[in-house]
């Protein structure tokens, strides 16, 4: 290795290499971590394609190095549009508030083996008051974002409580049974509390007798209710897994699953789709509802599934999205028989996304 090679790399600093952009002229070199590979050359423009193969090379790995110029240049100019930071995103729209009120009132139930009255209603209140003051891409945006292991529970009762509210809102529904279907939502996986942690969140798939106690959950919740609320938030809450071919539990319903209950189970299997994404494209709605309209075969309530699927796909239109080339686009249409494929308009330009130009963000 030549002296002139050391001394530079005494001289290289770290950053994320999400703090790059398209169209950057670096003075210096841009290494790998290591500082071994060269990445970019001084004076080359950053690209977006070259962005994304060093992020997939780069695996977990995602930071860069480069000479004291272009990292002051980097960090410098950092400007993290507000849409783009999505703690920033969270906190301004009220959902981290709502998220740690959700937090605190799970937390609350698991000790004192009894749902807070007072606090699940206030956390009702506070979603009901959010879904009509937000903005409804914002929302979304929190529902759809993927969430460390630790925040689950919270999330995904926010979320299924979110999804209720809108739900209802959309059907026109009066606005005691849209609070009503809030609190359902919010509160019907409250009894996973009672489940030890091993087998919630245990990192593989459960044997049969873990699954029948995870199972156990929608009674628990029923119960931790208590006997002064109303037979449709527990019937909720109590049905939310059961399926009108008889695949569900606990009872095994068929025509008999109540309408609050429908309704649950389909925003619960909406965000549990959003939490299964594994792979970068997912992350928008589209994919979601692509899969969602699975559960069609998979003993949803039809009805319920797709006046959800259409108010969604009509709520995309017109959106601004974010595509894998880095380019923004609108929404133009979302093929009702195509869910995962809109088609976009950038321009003038009409064109239906593909396996390779998809879109990876709903901007606004
Ligand atoms: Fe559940
Ligand atoms: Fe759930």
């Amino acid at each position: 290795m030549k002296k002139s090679e050391i001394a530079k790399r005494k001289t290289l600093y770290e950053f994320p290499v999400d703090y790059l952009w398209e169209g950057l002229i670096l003075e210096e070199d841009l290494f790998d971590r290591t500082g071994e590979v060269l990445l970019i050359p001084a004076g080359e423009e950053v690209t977006w394609k070259k962005l994304e193969q060093i992020v997939s090379f780069g695996g977990e790995d995602r930071y860069v190095m480069s000479g004291e110029k272009s990292y002051r240049v980097v960090m410098e100019s950092r400007v993290v549009n507000p849409e783009d930071d999505q703690d920033l995103l969270e906190q301004n729209c009220g959902y981290t508030r709502l998220k740690d009120q959700v937090n605190r009132l799970l937390a609350y139930a698991n000790k004192a083996r009894e749902v807070p009255w007072d606090m699940a209603e206030d956390v009702a209140k506070d979603v009901m008051h959010t879904i009509q003051q937000q903005n409804m891409t914002v929302l979304l945006n929190c529902i759809d974002t993927p969430r460390p292991m630790d925040e689950q529970l919270q999330r995904h009762s926010l979320n299924v409580g979110l999804l209720n509210g809108i739900v209802a809102e959309s059907l026109g529904m009066h606005p005691h049974e849209v609070y009503e279907l809030i609190i359902a939502g919010t509160l019907h996986d409250v009894g996973k509390t009672m489940i030890p942690d091993s087998i919630l969140n245990a990192p593989r798939k459960l044997t049969a007798e873990e699954f029948e106690i995870v199972k156990r959950h929608a009674v628990y919740s029923y119960e931790l209710l208590g006997d002064d609320v109303n037979d449709r938030i527990k019937e909720a809450v109590l049905y939310h897994h059961e399926r009108s071919d008889g695949s569900g539990y606990p009872d095994g319903l068929q025509d008999d699953i109540p309408l609050f209950a429908r309704i649950t189970a389909v925003t619960d299997v909406y965000d549990a789709l959003v939490n299964k994404r594994v792979y970068k494209a997912a992350r928008v709605p589209f994919d979601v509802l692509d899969g969602l309209r699975d559960g069609l075969n998979q003993g949803l309530d039809e009805k319920v599934l797709t006046v959800f699927i259409h108010y969604m796909a009509r709520y995309l239109r017109e959106k601004n999205v974010r595509m894998t080339d880095g380019s923004v686009g609108e929404v133009f249409f979302v093929p009702p028989n195509d869910l995962s494929h809109p088609v976009i308009k950038i321009g003038e330009d009409i064109r239906q996304t593909d396996d390779y130009w998809q879109c990876i963000k709903v901007i606004s």
